[in-house]
Order: C-alpha cells, then structure tokens, then sequence
C-alpha cells in the first residue's frame, strides 16, 4: 500500500470546519503540515468539552504520535508562535520532537502589523485581520523578507531590519508607531524571541523528504479557503497566499506527484468575513438566523461572520481548481430547523444565466443567484450515526450536491464535537 499524502483545505472563504476535520484525521498520519498563511487562521477543535483555537500549530498537535510542522510558505509572527506554544504548554501538550518550523519560513515583524493596519483604515480596505500577513507576503515577494535562516548572521539580519525599517519609513512618513519603532530595539526583541523558539527550527524540506523515504503518512492542513486564495480567489479580496491544492507543495516542499488525496471541507452554507463579493449573503432574517445559530463569529478576530446560502457554483470551481477527490460536509446540523433550505445553482446577470464561477469582483457584485429550494429536515441531524437514518429529504440535499459537483461526500460533520462526526462509505 502506499503511503497517503494528503491536502486538506477549505472549499469556501475559509472558516468550513478544517480544524476539527484535521483533528479527527490525525491518528492516520504521521506528519501534519501548515503550508501557508499565518495567524490569521483560527482552526477550532472541540473535545472533552473544551474548544481550542489554533492560529499556527497544525491541528494535529493533540495527536500524541503526530509530528507537526510550519512549513516554509507560511508567515510566522513570534510573538503568535510564542503565545500558542504557552498555551500548549499549559494543556500538558509534548511539544519538543513534535513541533517543526522551516527555516525558510519568512517572518512577520512589527512593521508589518503596523503597515496592515495603516492600509486597513483606508476606504480601499479589505477587511483583513490585521495580522500583518499580507504586508509580510510583500516582504517575501519583494526578496526584502526575513526568514528564520537569517538568525544564522546577526548582523546580517540587523542590517535587513534597518534596510526595511528606514525603507517602510520612507513610505508612510505619518505614521507615528512606525516611526517609533528602532531597527536596534526591533533587532534585540527578535534576537531575544528567537532563543525561546529555535529548538523548533530545522530543514523541514529534508525532513519531509524522509518522511517520504520512510513511506510515512503525511496531512497538509491548508488554512482559509479557495475563494480567498490570492490568483483563484475573489481578488483584492483575498488573503496574499495560496490555500489551494497547488500552494500545498510550493509551501512544504512535497513534490506534487507524491499528493495522493485532494479532500475539500464545505459548509453546509457559506460565510465570508470582511470586504469583498458574496453572491448568496442574506442581509435579511435567514442570515441572521444562520448566523446565530451556527455562532458565526471569527475565530481569530471575534468578527461578524456575513452568511448566506450555499453556493454551488462556487464549490464546483473550488473542487475543480483543487482536484478535490474527497468532501467534507461541515455544519449541516445548523440547518436543522430550517422550513426551507437553498442552494446557488447558476447565477444571473444582465439578464445572462451563468453556470460557471468568474472570481472577478465587478461580475460577481452584480449576479443574482438562481436557487433550488429544498424542504428542511426538521430534526437533529445529530442523533444520527450512520448516513442511511438520515432523512429523506437530508438525502436529497446531500445527494443534489453531490451529483452537482461530481465529487463524494465521504464525511458528515453534525457537531463541533470530535464525536460527531459520520463516515459514509
Ligand atoms: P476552520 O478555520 O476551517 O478550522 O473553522 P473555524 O474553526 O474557524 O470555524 C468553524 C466553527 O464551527 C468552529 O467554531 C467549530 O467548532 C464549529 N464546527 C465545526 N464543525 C461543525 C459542525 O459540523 N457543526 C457545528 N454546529 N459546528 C461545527
Ligand atoms: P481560517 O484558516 C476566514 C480573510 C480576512 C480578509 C482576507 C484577508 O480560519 O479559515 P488577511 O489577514 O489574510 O490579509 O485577510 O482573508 N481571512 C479569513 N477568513 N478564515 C480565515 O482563516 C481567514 N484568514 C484570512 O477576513 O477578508
Ligand atoms: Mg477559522
């Protein structure tokens, strides 16, 4: 048999329910790996009552056996990775032999959360979580960017602080915080950071790479979601990285022959937090009830989370831009009570039906979705543990989007918990 690489990612504009499906998948692999973003992820994972949220770490980490790793596409923030290592820590969580973060990883200073902010006060703002990620992937792309490599040379890496500290000066002269900031108070702060965390750094590429001779089992845990990816996703609205199937090797060094398994998690309806088209939101009292009753708000920042129906012209181009082979359906039990259920079928504009997701911002602001109706459930889908007690009219749902996206829904997630969760075989 050989062994199962796997990319698990997001179908949506993030937020599907990645970190719990991650959690319950552990156990079957060796190495869970972050490939891209940052902080800006808040991945939940419930059990034994308790919720954890995971900004960095893989979802992984609560499986003893599993290795975790911080690959080198992602942005990693110290301060971030200090906090969750504490808070780990203070669960009894082993860390040491276990968490893993690539030196090629590129850092997120200061700076760059004083530059996500200042752009976020501007009318053309995105709505991003101030995390000072996008600001870092500029860094990284403009070959300005500072990786963990750097703490090899200190003064190579001081004279890379003060080189984009008087740089980023230059660009925002009103900005007092930036201002403020000293490249030597900066340099000495990091130096100072770097000792509490550099056991955790090594060649996570070589590592990998073994892992890969030794046959073992390896989860790729993408953060956010299709549509928020920086090319497939509803660009400026996007996060700077790429959460798609594609990013999963550029960001962890797994040559892309060697990905076995593409599997998408998907919300049973959608969400989408801060700036940036969304065809199917309801600013109306369904909106308001799906929110609240699936308590949409955002794991990292506490924000509102919009919500609308699902949207299956979306998913289709999420599943095909990922080869997704496999589906997780997330948060169906949401929809428990619902009379009435909708999904997205095609989109209207200028009196044009399309079947076929364009992620251009002026297209999508101006489509009205076509919907199918479909008759709620009415019952908790939580009682259920295998597929076929499920309702009929749940079966419809399920099978419609199923047979719409040409894709299996091999999982049912109907709880927070790690316990509900249905496999369909
Ligand atoms: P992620 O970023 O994709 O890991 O998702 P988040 O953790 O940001 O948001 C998903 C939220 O839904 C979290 O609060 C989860 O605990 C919760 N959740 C996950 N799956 C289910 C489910 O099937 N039903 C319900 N009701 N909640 C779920
Ligand atoms: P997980 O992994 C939902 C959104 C922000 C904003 C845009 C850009 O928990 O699914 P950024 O800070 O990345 O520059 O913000 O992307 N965003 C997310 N939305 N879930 C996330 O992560 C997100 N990470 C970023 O709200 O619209
Ligand atoms: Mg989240």
């Amino acid at each position: 048999m050989t062994n199962k690489i796997t990319v698990l990612l997001g179908l949506q504009w993030g937020d599907e329910g990645k970190g719990k499906v991650i959690d319950i998948l552990s156990p079957q692999y060796d190495f869970v790996v972050r490939y891209q973003g940052g902080a800006n992820a808040g991945h939940s994972i419930v059990f034994n009552n308790k919720k954890y949220v995971l900004h960095l770490i893989p979802s992984g980490i609560f499986t003893e056996h599993t290795k975790c790793v911080i690959g080198n596409g992602t942005v990693v923030d110290p301060d971030a990775l200090l906090d969750e290592i504490s808070l780990l820590k203070n669960e009894g969580i082993k860390l040491d032999g276990r968490l893993f973060l690539s030196e090629g990883a590129h850092l997120i200073l200061p700076y760059h959360k004083i530059i996500d902010a200042i752009n976020e006060s501007t009318s053309e703002k995105i709505g991003t979580t101030k995390r000072g990620i996008g600001p870092a992937y500029y860094s990284k792309y403009a070959r300005s960017g500072i990786r963990f490599y750097d703490f090899r040379n200190e003064d190579v890496l001081y004279n890379k602080i003060e080189r984009n500290l008087n740089y980023l000066k230059r660009i925002f002269p009103y900005s007092d915080e930036l201002n403020e900031l000293e490249p030597i108070i900066v340099f000495r702060d990091q130096i100072r950071k770097f000792s509490e965390y550099r056991k955790f750094i090594t060649d996570t590429t070589e590592l990998l790479h073994n892992a890969l001779n030794d046959k073992k089992n390896i989860l790729l845990e993408g953060a956010q979601g299709t549509l928020l990816d920086i090319d497939f996703g509803t660009y400026p609205y996007v996060t700077s990285s790429h959460p798609t199937a594609g990013g999963a090797s550029i960001g962890s060094g797994i040559p892309p022959l060697k990905i076995n398994s593409v599997i998408g998690v998907v919300k049973a309806y959608t969400t989408r937090v801060g700036e940036g088209p969304f065809p199917t939101e309801l600013i109306d009292d369904y909106g308001k009830k799906i929110a609240k009753l699936g308590v949409e708000f955002g794991a990292t920042t506490g924000r509102p989370r919009r919500c609308g129906w699902l949207d299956l012209v979306a998913l289709k181009y999420a599943c095909e831009i990922n080869g997704v082979t496999e589906i997780v359906l997330t948060k169906a039990d949401v929809l428990d009570e619902f009379d009435e259920i909708q999904v997205c079928v095609a989109y209207e504009n200028n009196s044009l039906k399309f079947t076929r997701f364009i992620p251009y911002v002026d297209f999508l602001n101006n489509c009205k979705p076509v919907y199918k109706s479909f008759k709620g459930w009415k019952t908790h889908i939580n009682q259920f543990k295998d597929y076929n007690s499920f309702p009929t009219e749940f079966h419809q749902f399920v099978e419609f989007i199923e047979n719409f996206i040409n894709t299996k829904i091999s999982f049912i997630s109907t709880g927070a918990s790690r316990e509900e969760m249905i496999i369909r075989n």
